[in-house]
């Protein structure tokens, strides 16, 4: 049975009645621009074969009823208390994304309507393949289903963004919201985060990407995550004295940093560096791919996973080794860790033809170092959320 079916089947069951709608959004992979929506910076992500999925009908009241399949466990909240909640350690915890998103819906003057719910997920979650934004963007479209508005893909990212921010207190941008949404099958999505311009850039066919897992699911991540926007807006506080025009570290140029990071401690230094050199790589890699320059592709990512490590320090052994050992395999072009970092999945951009070997290579070598089997997963780069039936 796939999720569709399981999704609908159990809402049936579960309310005795058929869903209005079922709509589901996918997880993202992001190969390149670590760290860099949050600067105002570029990003080049894109929509995976894996999706939450929801199923809900309207039932006339104040109250959104949430079945979570995965956990076996109903979660409750009443609308006009989700403003009281901002901010709130509510239980069950993966009711505060659906709350969060009740929560911007409002704020943005539309009205979310009380609904019946199931949900399932085969995004996995704690990754770094933002398994929570998927859950944000899938119960968005049912919302707009059921109350009966849409809302342009930039503006869902921003309020997806802003469920994050100001809801649940995690600084993020809005690069995974927006892959979420506006993903497209065979195509990395380059945002700049700054003036809102997107692109579709083709990834060269007969291409995969690997998903290697740590296994490492940090309990303080949101703290470490947090420490860096935080950093970086401390760099340009710092900076800001000698550079009067800048707004975000993507005003830094080189020149800048030459002339005036003297101004600030070592570890703010290496965050600039890390923000100016991911642009540049961000730039260069959506070049390199539309001349189909796969390989040229990779290096970058590379790149970009080395910086991350010794610049922006988001790295950790597991992931250092699991980069270590995809670079040496034929038919690898490329690793870096997905998401936040600290631990979760690496991504290896792989030919179709080596996805079985880099796997095996990556998990044994893995296994002699860490003493455990890595989970791995293989997926395609899929087309973005949808409403996959529904009345309007
Ligand atoms: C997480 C955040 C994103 C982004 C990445 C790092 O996935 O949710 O907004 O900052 O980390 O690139």
């Amino acid at each position: 049975m796939n999720l569709q079916e399981r999704v609908t089947g159990t809402f049936v069951e579960r309310f005795g009645r058929a869903p209005e709608v079922v709509a589901k959004a996918p997880g993202r992979v992001n190969l390149l621009g670590a760290h860099s929506d949050y600067n105002e910076g570029l990003v080049l992500p894109a929509a995976i074969d894996r999706a939450a999925w929801v199923a809900a009908a309207r039932n006339n009241s104040d109250v959104v009823r949430v079945w979570a399949l995965d956990f076996a466990q109903e979660g409750t909240f009443a609308l006009d208390e989700v403003a009281a909640l901002r901010g709130v350690a509510v239980e069950p915890t993966w009711l505060r994304y659906p709350m969060g998103m009740a929560w911007a819906v409002q704020e943005a003057g539309e009205l979310p309507f009380g609904m019946d719910v199931v949900l399932t997920s085969d995004v996995p979650v704690g990754a770094g393949v933002s398994s929570s934004a998927a859950v944000e963007m899938a119960f968005l479209l049912a919302w707009e289903q059921i109350a009966g508005f849409t809302l342009p893909n930039l503006t869902r990212a921003q309020l997806g963004q802003r469920a994050e921010n100001e809801y649940l207190n995690v600084g993020s941008g809005m690069m995974d919201q927006f892959a979420s949404v506006a993903g497209r099958a065979n195509h990395l999505v380059l945002l700049d985060c700054r003036t809102l311009d997107h692109e579709l850039v083709p990834l060269p066919e007969k291409t995969a990407v690997l998903l290697v897992d740590s296994g490492v699911r940090r309990q303080l991540v949101v703290v470490d995550y947090n420490s860096r926007p935080e950093q970086c807006r401390e760099a340009v506080a710092l900076l800001q004295p000698h550079l009067p025009g800048i707004q975000s570290l993507r005003d830094v140029s080189w020149a800048d940093f030459e002339n005036y990071s003297h101004h600030l401690p070592m570890v703010l230094r290496r965050r600039v560096r890390h923000a100016i050199g991911e642009r540049e790589r961000v730039l260069a890699g959506a070049a390199a791919l539309r001349q189909g320059k796969v390989a040229a592709f990779g290096q970058l990512i590379k790149a970009s996973q080395l910086s991350s490590r010794d610049n922006y320090e988001v790295s950790i052994p597991e992931l250092d080794l699991l980069a270590a050992v995809a670079w040496r395999q034929p038919g690898c072009y490329g690793s870096r860790f997905g998401g936040g970092g600290f631990g979760g999945f690496m991504q290896v951009l792989v030919d179709l033809t080596a996805v079985d070997p880099v796997a095996q290579a990556m998990s044994a070598e893995f296994e002699t170092a860490f003493g455990r089997t890595p989970r791995t997963f293989v997926c395609q780069i899929a087309d973005g959320a949808s409403v996959v039936s529904g009345n309007r």
